[in-house]
C-alpha cells in the first residue's frame, strides 16, 4: 500500500490509509518543528515553486517554511490575480515554469479545476493550495491533524461546518475527508449559502445554529467569501452575525468539550466572536496554523519520494 499519488490535487482521490499516512508523518514533523534544529533533508536538491494567483497569508507562508525546513530551494512567484486568465495564459505560465525544472509546484488559483489542468502539462509533482470553490486539500489535512490530536481520534466524531458553505473549498475538502474517515458531518448555514444537492454527499443540512450544533465535538467556522459572491447572499453582516456568528451562547449547544476551528482569515464579529476566537480553552485556531506547516512538510515529502521513484524507474 503506502501513499500512491503523483500529485495532491484534492482529498477526493485519497484513500483513508493515504490520509492516515500523511497525518502520521505530519506528527513527526510537528515534533521536528518544535525542536531547536528544525531542519531535515527530505527535499534536499529539489526545487519548489509557489505560484499563488490569489491572496494568501497562512497557506503561502507555511508552504514556504515547510519547503525550507526540508531543505528544498523555494521560489515564490508573485502573480497578481487580476492579470490572470484561465486557458492559454495559465498553460503558458506552466510551460515556462516547467522549463526551469521544478520538482514541486504549489498552485493556488481562483478557477476551480485550474490546478488539475496545470498538473497535466508539467512533469513535476503539483500541490493544490486552493482552486476556486473546488478543493483545498492541505487545509482539510491540517484540520484533520488538529482534530486527531485534540480528540484522540478521527472517526465517529460529530463535526459541524458552519457558514458560507457554497463558496468554500475548505468546506468541500473537509466534508470529503471527514466522510472518508467515517464521521458525522452537519452543515449549517442560510439556504442562500448552501450549495444545492450537497446532502447527496452524505451530510446533514441545518438552517438553524442551535439545532445543528447540538452535541457536536467540533465546530468549524467559515469566512464569508465575499470575493466569490456576485450578489446579495446575506441581508447584512449584523443580521448574519446574529443568526450564524459563533459566540459562547451558541457554542453552549455543542458538547461541553467541543473545539472551535477557523481556517483563517477570520472576520471577527461577522462569523465569530473575537473573544471566543482567542479563548485558548475552546479555540484551536493557532494550533491549526502550526499543523499547517507540518502537514505541508509531510505532503511534499511523500510526493517527492514518489517523484524520485518514478524518475529512477524511467
Ligand atoms: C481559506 C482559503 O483560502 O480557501 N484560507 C486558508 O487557506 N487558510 C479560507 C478563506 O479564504 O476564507
Amino acid at each position: 500500500m503506502g501513499f500512491r499519488q503523483d500529485h495532491l490535487l484534492g482529498i477526493e482521490p485519497l484513500a483513508p490509509d493515504e490520509i492516515r499516512e500523511i497525518l502520521d508523518l505530519a506528527d513527526d514533523y510537528v515534533a521536528l518543528s518544535r525542536s531547536a534544529d528544525k531542519h531535515a533533508d527530505a527535499l534536499r536538491g529539489l526545487t519548489q515553486i509557489n505560484m499563488f494567483f490569489e491572496n494568501s497569508t497562512r497557506t503561502q507562508a507555511s508552504f514556504e517554511l515547510a519547503g525550507k525546513r526540508l531543505g528544498a530551494d523555494v521560489m515564490n512567484m508573485a502573480v497578481a490575480a487580476s492579470s490572470v486568465k484561465k486557458g492559454e495564459t495559465l498553460i503558458d505560465t506552466a510551460m515556462t515554469l516547467n522549463a526551469m525544472q521544478p520538482d514541486l509546484l504549489v498552485v493556488r488559483h481562483p478557477h476551480s479545476g485550474a490546478v488539475d489542468l496545470l498538473a497535466q502539462k508539467v512533469n513535476c509533482a503539483v500541490l493544490n493550495a486552493g482552486d476556486g470553490r473546488h478543493e483545498h486539500p492541505t487545509q482539510a489535512l491540517l484540520d484533520a491533524l488538529t482534530i486527531r490530536r485534540k480528540k484522540g481520534r478521527l472517526h465517529r466524531l460529530s463535526v459541524a461546518i458552519c457558514g458560507d458553505i457554497a463558496h468554500s473549498r475548505v468546506a468541500r475538502s473537509n466534508l470529503i475527508l471527514l466522510g472518508k474517515m467515517e464521521n458525522r458531518v452537519k452543515l449549517i448555514g442560510p439556504p442562500t449559502l448552501m450549495p444545492s444537492g450537497i446532502a447527496e454527499l452524505g451530510c446533514e443540512v441545518y438552517e438553524n445554529m442551535a439545532e445543528g450544533l447540538k452535541d457536536v465535538d467540533v465546530v468549524m467556522m467559515l469566512r464569508l467569501q465575499k470575493e466569490r459572491m456576485d450578489g446579495g447572499f446575506i441581508p447584512s453582516e449584523r443580521e448574519y452575525y446574529h443568526l450564524y456568528g459563533l459566540d459562547a451562547e451558541k457554542l453552549a449547544h455543542a458538547a461541553p468539550d467541543a473545539i472551535v476551528m477557523h481556517p483563517g482569515p477570520m472576520n471577527r464579529g461577522v462569523e465569530i466572536d473575537g473573544t471566543l476566537a482567542d479563548d485558548i480553552n475552546r479555540s484551536v485556531i493557532q494550533e491549526q496554523v502550526e499543523m499547517g506547516v507540518a502537514v505541508r512538510m509531510a505532503a511534499m515529502d511523500l510526493l517527492a519520494r514518489n517523484l524520485r521513484a518514478r524518475r529512477q524507474a524511467a
